[in-house]
């Protein structure tokens, strides 16, 4: 597909050569990323794609293409590129100020969903908002607080509460690792910066170069957020618990330590690829 390539495109070529092109690149999900980048592009739905196969694109339509494409081969997420990613199902808004959203972390709203529907909920460094928008609109609390210590990351969370049209979310500008919290609640939820710095350099490209830094790392041994937790075990209610992203098996042994010598009990619970994600803590 070149400049000079006066032949029409039609979504369905788009598809098929960006299928083999993606691919050999080594990029995985090549088809299900072409879907999303023409769908942003045409604003069609995964399905119409299909039932409209035959529409070529426009001249602009193929320069953005184009442009999307190379970008991608250059290692930028997906998602980015959109500015939008799903979570639990739903779309939700990305820049570079916050994580994009990842499958893994939904086994939080699947344990909150299991435990059953609580009264308030903590949910620290929310990045996108996308759990804590995602539990009000399971109806899986009545109010949320969300905190971030990142200014940038708090506007596009209150985009993503508007968008989806929740209010009961208070957005609070918080540095949980040195301010106090006064209030306690039933849940405290956290995907919190779990990645050791010694371990940056092995991440990948795409995750290492466009994903914020302070929403990956602590800057320590990835341990810092746990201990905090540890500490502010008065967070929670009676009978409350802390749901809590963690980085795999590598942590569980430092995380039992950790909970336990606080006298608290700890539940790991694996992911779709059975590896350890979530901490319950009690
Ligand atoms: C791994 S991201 C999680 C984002 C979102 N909750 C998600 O799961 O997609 C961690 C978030 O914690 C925030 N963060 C980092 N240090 C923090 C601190 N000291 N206090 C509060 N939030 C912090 C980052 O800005 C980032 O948004």
């Amino acid at each position: 597909m070149t400049a000079a390539d006066s032949k029409i495109w039609r979504i369905i070529d788009l598809i098929k050569w960006g299928e083999d092109y993606f691919k050999s690149h080594n990029i995985p999900n090549a088809r299900r990323e072409l879907e999303w980048f023409l769908g942003n592009i045409l604003d069609l739905k995964r399905i119409d794609l299909y039932l409209q196969f035959e529409q070529p694109l426009s001249q602009a339509e193929l320069d953005t293409f184009r442009s999307f494409v190379l970008r991608r081969i250059k290692g930028e997420p997906f998602q980015h590129i959109i500015g939008i990613a799903p979570f639990y199902g739903r779309d939700f808004k990305v820049t570079e100020s916050v994580l994009v959203p990842r499958p893994e972390t939904e086994l939080i709203i699947e344990i909150l969903k299991k435990n059953g529907r609580v009264g308030s909920v903590l949910e620290i460094g929310t990045g996108s908002g996308c759990i804590a928008v995602t539990v009000l609109l399971e109806n899986l609390a009545d109010r949320v607080i969300a905190t971030d210590v990142s200014k940038s990351a708090l506007a596009i969370a209150r985009e993503n509460a508007e968008r989806h049209k929740v209010s009961q979310i208070s957005f609070r500008h918080h540095d949980f690792l040195q301010d106090d919290i006064s209030s306690t609640f039933d849940a405290v939820l956290s995907n919190p910066p779990y990645i050791g710095v010694s371990e940056l350099s092995g991440l990948q490209p795409e995750v290492r170069d466009h994903d914020p830094r302070q929403a990956l790392t602590d800057g320590a041994d990835g341990l810092t957020f746990y201990r905090q937790f540890a500490r502010r075990r008065a967070l929670l209610n009676e009978g409350g618990c802390m749901l809590l992203e963690i980085g795999g098996e590598h942590q569980v042994p430092a995380l039992e330590k950790i909970f336990q010598t606080a006298g608290l009990n700890l539940t790991i619970h694996n992911d779709l690829q059975g590896i350890p994600r979530v901490a319950e803590i009690r």
